[in-house]
Parts: C-alpha cells; sequence; structure tokens
C-alpha cells in the first residue's frame, strides 16, 4: 500500500514539475547503495525513484504552475517533528509546569497559611487603584482567563476533556473556544497595553528590589516587612512577565492569524506554535500564583482590586513607602 501510495505523489510530483525534480543537484543514487532509512521507499524501485521519493520525503519544492507555490511540496517531513515535539515533550513538561505550581502553592497554604494584616484591619481605608487601573486589570485578567482555558483545551483537551464529554461536544467546544481565542486576544492586547502605560513608572527595578527579593518579601516568616514603594520586587515581576510575555503572545500569536502572510512559511508557522505554547504556559504558571496571593493568599489584598480602596494596616505592612509618598509623610523604612 505504501508503496502504490508513493508512486502515486512520486507520479503527482513529475506531473506538477516541468522539470525533472533537482536531477542536477542530485544524481541518482546506485541502487546497492540505497540503505534504508526513515522515508526511504518500500520495495523494489529504481534508483530514480528512490532519490526522487527521498527527495520528496525531505521536502523539496518542485515547480508547479498554480498560484499556491506550497503546493510544489508533496510531504512537509518536518510536520512530524514538530508535532513529535508539540505533543511530547511541549505537553509533558507544560503539564508538570502547572501541577507543580499548583503543588508549591498547596503546600505553601499548608505551612504559612494565610498572610494576615498582622497589625489586624484599621478603620481607615486608602485609595490604591482608581476605576480606569481597575478597568485595564479586570480586561487583562478576564480575557486572560478565556484565552488561557481555550489554549489550554487545544493542548490538552483530547486528554482531559474528550474522554468526558464525547466527541460531539468536544468539537463544538473546541471550535467556539478557538473562536473566542482569536477574538479575545484583542481585548488582552489592550489590557496590556493600558497596564503598560499606567504603571510603567511604577515598576523600574531599584536597589530596594534587591533587598526586598533577599529577604522573600518578608512572606515566609511573620513580622517581616521590606520596605516597598507601589509595587514590590515580586509585583514588577509579574508585571515585566505579563508585559513580555504578553508582547510575545502578540506577535506570535497574530503571525498564527495570518500563517502564510509576511512571507512566512509553514516552518516559521510551526516554530511560533512552539514559542507561543511555551511563553503561554508559563506565563499561566505566574499567573496561577499570582492569583492566589491576590485572593485566599493574603488578607486584605484583593480589596486593592475590588472597590479599589486598601486597609491602612495592610498598605502600611506591604507598602510602606508608597503609604508615606501618598500621605506626604516622611518615608518610613520597613519593619524588620
Ligand atoms: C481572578 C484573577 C485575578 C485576581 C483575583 C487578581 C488580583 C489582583 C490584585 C488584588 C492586584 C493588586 C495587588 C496590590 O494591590 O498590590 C493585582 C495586580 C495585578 N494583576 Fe491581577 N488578578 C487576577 C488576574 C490577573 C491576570 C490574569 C493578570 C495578567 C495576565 C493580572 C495582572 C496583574 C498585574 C500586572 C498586577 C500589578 C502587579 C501586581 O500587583 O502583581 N492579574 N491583581
Amino acid at each position: 500500500m505504501r508503496w502504490i501510495a508513493l508512486t502515486l505523489m512520486a507520479l503527482a510530483l513529475l506531473a506538477v514539475s516541468p522539470q525533472p525534480l533537482l536531477a542536477q543537484t542530485a544524481p541518482a543514487q546506485p541502487q546497492a547503495q540505497a540503505a534504508p532509512e526513515a522515508g526511504a521507499p518500500m520495495g523494489r524501485t529504481s534508483a530514480t525513484e528512490a532519490e526522487i521519493f527521498r527527495q520528496i520525503r525531505q521536502g523539496v519544492q518542485g515547480t508547479v504552475s498554480i498560484p499556491d507555490k506550497k503546493a510544489g511540496v508533496l510531504v512537509q517531513s518536518e510536520g512530524e517533528n514538530w508535532r513529535n515535539i508539540r505533543n511530547g515533550p511541549l505537553s509533558t513538561y507544560g503539564a508538570w509546569l502547572l501541577l507543580g505550581m499548583v503543588v508549591v502553592i498547596a503546600v505553601f497554604f499548608a505551612v504559612r497559611g494565610r498572610i494576615r494584616i498582622e497589625a489586624g484591619p484599621s478603620s481607615r481605608t486608602i485609595e490604591r487603584f482608581n476605576a480606569v487601573e481597575r478597568f485595564a486589570h479586570w480586561l487583562t485578567a478576564a480575557s486572560f482567563i478565556v484565552l488561557a482555558l481555550t489554549g489550554l483545551n487545544m493542548l490538552y483537551g483530547r486528554y482531559v476533556l474528550l474522554p468526558l464529554i464525547g466527541k460531539s461536544a468536544f468539537a463544538s467546544l473546541t471550535l467556539y473556544g478557538k473562536m473566542a481565542h482569536n477574538y479575545i486576544a484583542a481585548a488582552f492586547v489592550l489590557g496590556v497595553l493600558m497596564m503598560l502605560v499606567l504603571w510603567l513608572r511604577h515598576n523600574i527595578p531599584n536597589a530596594g528590589d534587591v533587598k526586598w527579593l533577599a529577604q522573600g518579601g518578608g512572606m515566609f516568616g511573620k513580622g517581616k516587612h521590606p520596605p516597598a514603594h507601589k509595587f514590590n520586587a515580586g509585583q514588577k515581576l509579574i508585571f515585566w512577565s505579563v508585559v513580555g510575555g504578553g508582547a510575545v503572545l502578540t506577535v506570535t500569536g497574530f503571525y498564527l492569524l495570518m500563517p502564510f502572510d509576511f512571507g512566512m512559511g509553514i516552518h516559521d508557522m510551526q516554530k511560533f506554535v512552539v514559542w507561543h505554547a511555551v511563553v503561554a504556559l508559563i506565563l499561566i504558571a505566574v499567573i496561577v500564583g499570582h492569583i492566589y496571593i491576590g485572593t485566599i493568599g493574603m488578607e486584605g489584598a484583593f480589596d486593592a482590586m475590588g472597590t479599589g480602596h486598601v486597609d491602612e494596616n495592610w498598605a502600611r505592612e506591604h507598602h510602606n513607602l508608597w503609604v508615606a509618598e501618598v500621605k506626604g509623610e516622611r518615608p518610613q523604612h520597613g519593619h524588620d
């Protein structure tokens, strides 16, 4: 069967090619040397046929008279390598990364518990994010969550959802999920751009960030609160991951929407799929940690993005230099 299929493909290639395929550049090998190799034809063939088959499997492009020149490639063997990477190490390491993040959070929660406002809630609040800042955050957050879920479905859905909901439901879900992914990406790009404009000046690294990181942000023990301005070093890392990761996802995602425009071919597209997935998986893991600390992980944190106002004691414990700036006080240093 395979021999017949390969012969048909060879004939098709010869039919679309006005010149003998690469006959000048690659002389035919003597039959005795036609060692069996991946993609080599089975059965008895002439040396010329064997060479043609080999070239087909190597993706050599023949000449076609129709406008779509890609049709000159009969077998794109790199697709097999790419598929093996995508469905092999990429999916496996990605799954370990996400599971690993969940385990780290569970262990952290078991050991450290919820990070409390140590001085207890005060009766005063202070504005942390205005309506525009919160809009930018929730636009980014909501769109990212849809993109993450629909993207994860493209990578893992066939193993996780398909057995649960069956072929027909999975096919519709994946089709609409893919459409949502393509369109909602625009909202994510807008949200990230807004956050970039609004918060860039608060996210420039400084010497205090090194000290904050050296003390683990004071998160691993009680009574330790390294000084911080509006955003501490941990938050700056999240910010730059979102901006940097968002930029890579936007560029690669944009090309994947129009794979054969801009002079790019199938190989570029395959590389972009891998980069898009690797960066997305890393960013999802980072954001899982961010969502934990912004909700159950830390008392008083959610209000910052909920109402926009935080408890003053929370603010003094986690962002003392920022409170001093906002209130026009003399900057205090963190109490270790
Ligand atoms: C349910 C999901 C989410 C919750 C509950 C949440 C919660 C929060 C909170 C409470 C803050 C303010 C922290 C503070 O006052 O210091 C914040 C900040 C921020 N969030 Fe989210 N967030 C969520 C999802 C996301 C997503 C999906 C992204 C981006 C993809 C994101 C990006 C950011 C960034 C860049 C900041 C500023 C830096 C930082 O505080 O880490 N958030 N978030």
